[in-house]
This record gives structure tokens, C-alpha cells and sequence, in this order.
């Protein structure tokens, strides 16, 4: 949804900073005034006399007084997300986009797959659902990461596992020397191996770099998932955010209006999909 909270930019103080991995760190915001958002969503932050760029929050939807961000270090803007302290300033526009349909969800065993940084906006939406749980049949969160260190969140996982009716199952791709890991080594696709929901009429979320999103996608076919109840977070490169710069396009699609959450049956026909 594109309005006048898309043009609007509302300030916002850091006041934590959790280093939730060497390049990924998550910024708790406490902006002017609530922005309230659906889980899925995205807003534009703002750096000062830097830039700005598109990122769902990583924090409950039921909180809007107090933002949480997690961001990697990519590039310019990022960069600078990573050089930013407590008691700085940012700005927030939005929120913007579709978002995840959750109370179509209620009384399902609802699957989540968050791989590397795309375990941000599926935290937001773990959180969302933890605050109804008694509404949804279960949770299954399958997190991944290259390595140990690359793992984000590791402070609240064992809180997350004592919660009746969750499942959340983690693996990293290849342990380094000198790392510890007494969980999976694998690619987090393999995770469904290791789990038993009845894939029929039951929806999964799948988030993450866009190979883990093709082969996940292919993957949640072959286990039986139906199209049109695999959500994707389509993370296109973004600009203007509202629709206008077409920098976003997917086929006949504008992730940033009609997205970033799509189900695979919207999607599926369109060019390039995963680049
Ligand atoms: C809807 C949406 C939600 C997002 N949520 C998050 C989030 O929660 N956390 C997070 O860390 N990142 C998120 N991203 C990606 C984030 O917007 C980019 O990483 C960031 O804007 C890069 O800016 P930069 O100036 O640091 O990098 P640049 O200097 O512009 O680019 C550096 C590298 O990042 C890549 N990149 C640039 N823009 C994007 C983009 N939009 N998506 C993917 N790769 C990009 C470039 O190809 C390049 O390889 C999201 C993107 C979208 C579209
Ligand atoms: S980001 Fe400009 S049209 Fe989508």
C-alpha cells in the first residue's frame, strides 16, 4: 500500500545496537511517533546526509512505539548503518508494501525458512505470531547461515525453544576451524528432511539470498506445498519505493507496491524471478 505514510519521514533515535554477526547488526529504534506496520512490510530508513535504503522491520507488528532493524553491510548506505552509534538520529518512511496475510493463517502449522539476513523480516514475522500462538497450530522456524558466526539471533534461541508448539531448527553450511556448532551442517533446504507438517493448505515463508529462495521454492514444491501458499519476500533493488522509478520490476510487478511479499503462483510466469 503506497500513502501518504510513504512520503512522510518521521525521526527516530537509536538506542541500542545489538552485533548480531561481524556483518550483520541490529538497530532498535524508538521513533518521534508509532509507526504502525504489518508484519512484512518495509520502510525506508534514512541515514543523514548519506542516503536511504528499503528494510523490513525485524520486531514484532504488534509494537509500534519502538522499531527494530537488522541490516547487513553491503555497501554504501549499509556501511554506514554500521558506523552509526546510540543517540543518533535516523530517519523512517513508510511503512510500504504488502504484507503477510496472517490472520487468513489462524489454526495452521505455519512453516517459516529465514536464510542468512532473511531471517530479519521472518523474525518480524516469528514475533508477530508468538503474540497470538494460541491461534496458529504450530510454528516451525528453519533458520540458516554460512557459518556459526554468520548466525544471527543466537541470544534468543533457547528462549524460542522452550515455547510450546514451536519448532525452530537451525544449520550452517560449514563449521571454520575454531568455530563451535553442535546443531545441522547443511544447506537449510535439507532442514525439511527433518520435519513432518502436513504440507496441504498449510502456508511457509520463505526469505533469503535469492539462490536459497529458487532452490527452497523448488524444494517446498517437491515436499508437496501448493504455489499459491509459499510466500516469497522478493528483496529486488529498490529506489523510490512508491512505484515510480521502476527499478523494482518483476515482470508485470512492482515489488515495491505490489510485493515485497508475493505468493509463488503470482510470480511464477515472470522473467527472471531470482536475479
Ligand atoms: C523490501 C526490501 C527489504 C529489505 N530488508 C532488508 C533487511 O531487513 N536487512 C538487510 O540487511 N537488507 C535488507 N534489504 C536489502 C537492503 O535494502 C540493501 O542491502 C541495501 O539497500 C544496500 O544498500 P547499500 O548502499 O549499502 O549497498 P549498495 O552500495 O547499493 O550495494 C551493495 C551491494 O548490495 C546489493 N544491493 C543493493 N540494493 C539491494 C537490495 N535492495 N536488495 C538486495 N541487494 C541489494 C548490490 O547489488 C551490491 O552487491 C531489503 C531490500 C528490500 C528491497
Ligand atoms: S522502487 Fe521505484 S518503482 Fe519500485
Amino acid at each position: 500500500m503506497t500513502d501518504k505514510n510513504s512520503y512522510e519521514v518521521t525521526a527516530a533515535e537509536i538506542y541500542e545496537i545489538i552485533e548480531e554477526s561481524p556483518t550483520i547488526r541490529t538497530l532498535r529504534l524508538k521513533p518521534e511517533k508509532p509507526i504502525p506496520f504489518k508484519t512484512g512490510q518495509f520502510v525506508e530508513l534514512t541515514i543523514p546526509n548519506i542516503g536511504e535504503g528499503p528494510f523490513t522491520p525485524s520486531s514484532s507488528h504488534n509494537i509500534a512505539d519502538t522499531m527494530d532493524i537488522t541490516i547487513m553491510k553491503t555497501g554504501f548506505v549499509t556501511e554506514h548503518v554500521h558506523k552509526a552509534k546510540v543517540g543518533d538520529r535516523v530517519g523512517i518512511r513508510g511503512p510500504m508494501g504488502t504484507h503477510y496475510p496472517i490472520d487468513e493463517w489462524k489454526g495452521k502449522d505455519v512453516l517459516i525458512m529465514g536464510g542468512g539476513v532473511g531471517m530479519a523480516p521472518t523474525r518480524s514475522l516469528f514475533l508477530s505470531l508468538l503474540d497470538n500462538i494460541n491461534d496458529y497450530k504450530s510454528i516451525t522456524f528453519l533458520a540458516g547461515a554460512r557459518t556459526p558466526a554468520d548466525m544471527i539471533y543466537k541470544q534468543h534461541i533457547d528462549g524460542w525453544r522452550k515455547i510450546d508448539k514451536v519448532n525452530f531448527l537451525r544449520s550452517v553450511d560449514r563449521v571454520p576451524e575454531g568455530e563451535v556448532w553442535d546443531e545441522e551442517v547443511c544447506l537449510i533446504t535439507k532442514l525439511l528432511d527433518k520435519i513432518s507438517i502436513d504440507p496441504k493448505g498449510n502456508p511457509v515463508v520463505v526469505c533469503g539470498p535469492p539462490v536459497m529462495m529458487k532452490f527452497g521454492t523448488m524444494d517446498l514444491l517437491n515436499y508437496g506445498y501448493e504455489e499459491n501458499n509459499i510466500y516469497l519476500s522478493m528483496e529486488k533493488k529498490m529506489y523510490c519505493g512508491i512505484g515510480h522509478c521502476r527499478h523494482c520490476v518483476i515482470g508485470k510487478y512492482y515489488a515495491c507496491k505490489d510485493g515485497p511479499v508475493f505468493t509463488y503462483d503470482t510470480i511464477k510466469n515472470e522473467e527472471n524471478i531470482w536475479e
